[in-house]
């Protein structure tokens, strides 16, 4: 690790960007400062602050001001505090670090990286004095079209909910509010102010909540953004079952709650229904519909002064108002930084395909090599849309394999398929070719879905380059699965690069050549076609189903929405819940992942019987049976044969990454807690387990799990 990064930190670029640390100008260092935990003394200046305020004041103070901030009150020594996104990296003003972020995070499966970028992302933030991350999102990976998949993270409730918690309390330990987005159900891009994702609550509750159920109970996150879509026929900023029976209700939630950016859609509502704060502006929750609303007792004056006493008590506990958020001891452009996009990178690249072990090349042996495709130059580092971070010096595909091979082999690259046969020539003489493709910010985004099929060309591109060379590796850049049928069978390798941040290229380059032994899992479930996916049928609202909703404009007018209304039919059977349930196989399983070495899994000790809520150890054994360094990801699923309900035929309930030398074997314990047992009784309108057998399933995918054992829950 030290020698790449010194390579790839010798280039020039960094050199020069490296002055523009701040701390170089010669500022004072302010620690980083964790937020101190609620405390009569804080409520207490929070109530304070209140009690000076007006009623138009306190109004004023419900929405956000110019596009990222919220409003200040220089009576009451409140100052404004800015946001920033931050899904892949910081963006507010130029350049920034730019990480493998959601979806390419998911796949390393690495709860210790997720920490690492969290912080790294908040002291990018301090550097540029953001208060507010807006991130990390969580959304479940329904469908591969979801234009933002590439920002959320993958099909699994339990594997978001383990990467979430360590990253929210990585952003948060450095002094920055981290936002947990959309909440909720925001599955899908098309028509998302106008469309309602109608759900039933079990499915709610055990698919798509667990996400931010995490983020609030255990990794404490001090603020939540509600999503555009409506939930159930109702927009989630004003929706009472999500905001205030199970976010502020059960949960607990003690931060703010703030809406995506033109989300809100009625004022009145929205307060009394736990929206904190309208974003970016106060279109809703301002004066004109609010002091009637006070003054004709269909809002109370109490309901404002909580979400007040909520903005207040958090900014406090982090101590916005007493200490400077821009800290100086963390750098704009920081070469810490870049290690740990790097890690994200070599973490997450997937190796799908691998036939003959064409992978991983030899340097030795490789003296030209054809590079061709979009993805290869310039860097793809993320998707589009408010995520967007544009970073210092992106390692691109190109350059990164550039660098690695260094003077002496001859790079061919065109972004398509050349016309002329001297450059065919190259193509097909190269020693390997690699063929990259998939989307980039413009193709695939938020506010738009993607296709399932690769962008026009390029599977012809693919199948061109396949033609003419037989050493041929595809490099996929995309938030999820694609089509591959037209070529997968022709080209020996596959490597799914997801969107991998500003070091994707160096990242590329060392898998390729087995500088780095490829370690990613797939965090979702690869469908063969878009029609195979189990959302598929579901995934549109039907006309015929439209309703129309009456509200009222930010002008104060009569306005009505069509609103669509897709029904999740699909229930629980996301994903690999429902190839394993009815027994049909996708084309490559959640959890998959090539390595160039190889493991074994044995020795899994279960109790024979346990009681109902006690914590169960699971251990087994795991070995590195190849001749190379690696990593696997120990996959624990659970099966509930004897549930009185239907349950998905396995569930992930824990997993551990471990790093293997070769030939040696690591011990591995996972406890598994009650609610890896559960599942959410309608009728009991609670978690529940039903006493009896259960099945723990061990493996490295959710398809492939050679060891199995038996337990009795009594
Ligand atoms: C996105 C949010 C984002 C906000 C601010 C919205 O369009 O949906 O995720 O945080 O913009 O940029």
């Amino acid at each position: 690790m030290k020698n790449l990064l010194r390579r790839s930190l010798s280039t020039p670029l960094s050199a020069f960007f490296s002055v523009l640390s701040l701390c170089s100008f010669g500022c004072i260092a302010a620690p980083a400062q964790a937020p101190v935990p609620d405390s009569p003394a804080i409520e207490a200046q929070a109530r304070a602050m209140i009690s000076k305020l007006t009623l138009e004041q306190k109004i004023e103070l419900l929405g956000g001001i110019g596009k990222m901030s919220t409003r200040a009150m220089p009576s009451i020594g409140l100052p404004p505090f800015k946001m920033s996104d931050a899904s892949v990296g910081i963006r507010t003003w130029g350049p920034t670090s730019a990480y493998a972020g959601g979806v390419a995070l998911a796949a390393s499966w690495d709860p210790s990286l997720a920490r690492k970028i969290g912080e790294s992302l908040a002291r990018d933030a301090r550097a540029r004095s953001v208060y507010f991350l807006l991130g990390p999102g969580v959304n479940i990976a329904r469908s591969p079209l979801c234009g933002r998949n590439f920002e959320y993270l993958s099909e699994d409730p339990f594997l978001n909910s383990a990467l979430v918690v360590p990253y929210i309390e990585g952003v948060q330990s450095q002094g920055v509010i981290a936002t947990v987005k959309h909440f909720a159900l925001n599955n899908q891009e098309f028509n998302r102010h106008n469309s309602s994702s109608d759900v039933d609550e079990r499915t709610i509750r055990e698919i798509y909540f667990p996400a931010f159920e995490a983020a609030v109970t255990r990794a404490h996150v001090d603020a939540v953004m509600n999503s555009y879509n409506l939930v159930n026929g109702v927009h989630s900023t004003q929706n009472p079952f999500l905001n205030l029976q199970v976010l502020k209700g059960e949960w607990n939630f003690q931060g703010i709650l703030m809406s995506d950016w033109d989300s809100t859609y009625d004022g009145v509502a929205a307060v009394n229904n736990g929206l904190d704060l309208e974003m970016p502006i106060a279109k809703f929750m301002n004066a004109k519909f609010l002091l009637p609303a006070v003054q004709n007792g269909h809002v109370k004056e109490s309901t404002i002064d909580g979400h007040l006493l909520r903005l207040f008590r958090t900014e406090l506990r982090y101590g916005f108002t007493s200490r400077p958020q821009f800290d100086p001891a963390d750098s704009t452009y920081s070469v810490a930084d870049r290690a740990v996009a790097l890690d994200g990178a070599l973490e997450s690249i997937t190796l799908i395909k691998n036939d003959g072990h064409l992978l991983p090349l030899n340097r030795d042996k490789i003296k030209s090599i054809a590079i061709i495709g979009p993805d290869a130059y310039p860097a793809v580092t993320g998707g589009g849309g408010s995520s967007e971070a544009h970073a210092f010096a992106p390692v691109s595909i190109l350059v990164g394999i550039g660098n690695l091979l260094g003077p002496d082999v001859h790079v061919f690259y065109s972004p398509s398929l050349p016309d002329s046969s001297d450059e065919k020539k190259a193509v097909s003489d190269a020693d390997v070719a690699i063929v990259s493709v998939g989307f980039d910010a413009k193709t695939e985004g938020e506010d738009h879905d993607r296709t399932f099929t690769l962008p026009p060309g390029q599977d012809a591109l693919i199948e061109s380059v396949a033609a003419v060379n037989p050493h041929t590796i595809v490099l996929l850049t995309a938030g999820g699965g694609v089509d591959t049928s037209r070529w997968l069978d022709k080209v020996p390798a596959l490597l799914d690069t997801w969107y991998p941040g500003q070091e994707g290229g160096t990242a590329v380059a060392d898998v390729l050549f087995g500088l780095h032994n490829p370690e990613g899992k797939l965090p979702i479930s690869f469908d063969r076609s878009w029609e195979s996916n189990p959302s598929a049928k579901w995934y549109y609202g039907d006309p015929k189903d439209n309703t129309i909703l009456h509200t009222t404009g930010a002008d104060g007018n009569p306005k009505d929405y069509t609103i669509e209304h897709i029904h999740y039919g699909d229930k629980l059977m996301v994903g690999y819940r429902y190839w394993t349930t009815t027994g049909q196989h996708p084309l490559f399983p959640f959890g998959y992942g090539l390595s160039y070495t190889s493991f074994s899994f044995a020795n899994l000790q279960v109790p024979a019987t346990a009681e109902s809520g006690s914590t169960v150890p699971v251990t087994f054994d795991v070995t590195n049976t190849g001749s190379v360094d690696g990593a696997e990801v120990a996959q624990l699923y659970v099966s509930d044969p004897s549930a009185k309900a239907d349950r998905p035929e396995r569930e992930l309930k824990g997993f551990e990454k471990v790093r293997l030398a070769a030939g040696q074997t690591q011990h591995v314990t996972i406890s598994l807690d009650a609610r890896a047992f559960s599942y959410w009784s309608e009728s009991a309108h609670k978690w529940t387990i039903d006493p009896g057998k259960f099945v723990i399933h061990v493996g490295d995918s959710s398809e492939n799990t050679p060891l199995s054992a038996d337990i009795n829950i009594q």
